[in-house]
């Protein structure tokens, strides 16, 4: 389709030096996932799997702020660069590595209490997001799927997952919602996709995640489901179609570019 921002991975074959119009490297050991016996699949046998940060909202802005106001406090120099790293990983695990990058070492309970302190900040920042901070085309892509009868999750790390979709008014939109206080393994463990599947009720087979982290995709892999990678393909290259956003995206094109992966 001509506009589409779909972009596939398309390596040239290794014989004629080509590049194909689709053509999907799988990660070792990857199971195929395309239903066995190409029947066409009817919409509403997927289900749809979100991450939350850099998927449906850029939230990664105020986590900085946040985790930077707590850096200042306790001396401890952070930049935005060294916010990357957080991108994904869990509070308590953003902390540990704010505190390596400081070269220092607390006691649980004041790590319990930093962290508590880091979330109030946080949670302010969020009280005040607006629906036009969801990211472009991403309510349509959404509100698409739900009408086509798509089951819908969420399946992110976030403790204050339930408040932002509150925020962005966004909530009735999923089925199930698979946060942090749900999981205790960190992507890439599969174990936040493989709630949301079973909350659905759909087989990971039939189960799409869509992702802005490399471990969010493995994790996708890891339960056995396709990733839909958003952002960049040379960062998130491990996907089954990697795409810069929703804009512009219909649920009919990207199921139908993923049948054909
Ligand atoms: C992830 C973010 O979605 O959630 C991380 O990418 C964040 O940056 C993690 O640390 C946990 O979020 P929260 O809201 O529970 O502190
Ligand atoms: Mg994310």
């Amino acid at each position: 389709r001509q506009g589409s921002p779909a972009i596939l991975r398309d390596q040239p074959d290794q014989r004629t030096g080509k590049k194909p119009d689709l053509r999907i490297l799988r990660p070792a050991g990857c199971k195929q996932l395309t239903p066995t016996n190409n029947r066409r699949i009817q919409m509403s046998q997927y289900g749809f799997l979100f991450d939350l940060d850099g998927v449906i909202v850029d939230t990664a802005k105020y986590h900085f702020l946040a985790w930077k106001r707590l850096a200042d406090e306790l001396d401890i120099p952070f930049t935005e660069q060294d916010n990357e790293r957080l991108k994904g990983v869990s509070r308590m695990a953003s902390l540990e590595i704010i505190l390596e990058i400081g070269n220092r070492t607390m006691t649980e309970d004041e790590k319990q209490a930093l962290c508590q302190r880091k979330n109030d900040w946080y949670v302010e920042y969020i009280k005040k997001l607006e629906k036009s901070e969801l990211l472009p085309g991403v309510e349509n892509f959404l509100k698409q799927a739900h009408a086509a009868g798509i089951k819908i999750a969420l399946g992110s790390a976030s403790k204050n997952s339930p408040l932002i979709l509150d925020r962005l008014g966004i909530t009735e939109l999923f089925d199930a919602v698979v946060d942090g206080t749900r999981v205790s393994r960190a992507k890439p463990d599969p174990e936040v996709f493989v709630t949301g599947a079973e909350d659905l009720g759909i087989d990971p087979e039939y189960c799409v995640v869509f992702e802005d982290a490399v471990a969010g995709v493995q994790a996708a892999h890891n339960a056995g489901m396709k990733a839909v990678g958003i952002g960049s393909p040379e960062i998130l290259g491990q996907a089954e179609l990697v795409i810069p956003g929703f804009a512009n995206v219909t649920v009919n094109d990207l199921l139908q570019k993923l049948e054909n992966v």
